[in-house]
């Protein structure tokens, strides 16, 4: 499959009009084809306003005209990051099939609506997890969060309604660029990237 990508051709007169039409069609062809387990990972970077950087990957749960959504603890590392600086870097790497996909851009809050909509729609479990880890804080032990969570699982049993937690929600990049970079032999990659300018998009042509 690899090989296949490889070989393709990825030209400015193949691309979709938009980018997120863009990545819906390459997120299409993975999922279809099951290629990837997990093709929604992305690695989320985001920065102090100091400009001191940090990586995680967390799951892509929407992606639509306005750009792309995930879900998180908003007092989490990230949370508090995006919050004091809402620059922020996606990067899907779809290493297996010589593929990824560069995004940057500003996360917004999504509406409490949106978030509590996607919340319902989570397993028991997880939901009562929103609520036992204070994420990204210390913890003393594995027993500690285990006890939060039994504690839960008493006050909450299953099919009892789970309020999402105040602290936890969506948030969505809106993104400024997206370079799509398809691997090819030589290491004569082709990175198109879209650059935002007002209501339109530009596209250029990196060097690999
Ligand atoms: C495959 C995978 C998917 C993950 N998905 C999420 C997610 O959707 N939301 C989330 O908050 N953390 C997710 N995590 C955990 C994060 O990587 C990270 O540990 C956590 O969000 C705390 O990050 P922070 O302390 O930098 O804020 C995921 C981890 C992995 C490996």
């Amino acid at each position: 499959m690899r090989e296949q990508y490889r070989s393709e051709g990825f030209t400015e007169d193949t691309l979709a009009a938009d980018p997120m039409q863009q990545f819906a069609h390459w997120f299409r062809q993975i999922a279809v084809g099951g290629m990837l387990h997990e093709p929604n990972a992305m690695v989320v970077s985001t920065a102090t306003p100091e400009g001191r950087p940090s990586s995680r990957t967390v799951l892509l749960k929407k992606y639509d005209a306005r750009g792309f959504v995930f879900f998180t603890n908003y007092e989490s590392r990230k949370g508090r990051e995006l919050t004091a600086n809402p620059y922020v870097s996606l990067l899907f790497p779809w290493h297996p099939i010589a593929r990824q996909v560069i995004v940057t851009g500003r996360a917004d809050r999504v509406g409490r609506e949106e978030t509590v909509a996607y919340f319902r729609t989570r397993p028991h479990g997880s939901q009562l997890g929103a609520w036992a880890s204070p994420q990204s804080t210390v913890i003393g032990t594995r027993g500690e969060l285990l006890a939060r969570y039994e504690e839960l699982a008493a006050r909450y049993p299953e099919g009892e309604h789970v309020p999402a937690p105040p602290y936890w929600g969506g948030f969505r990049v809106v993104p400024d660029t997206i370079e799509f970079w398809q691997g090819h032999e030589n290491r004569l990659h082709d990175r198109l990237r879209y650059v935002r300018e007002g209501e339109q998009w530009r596209v250029e042509r990196l060097c690999p």
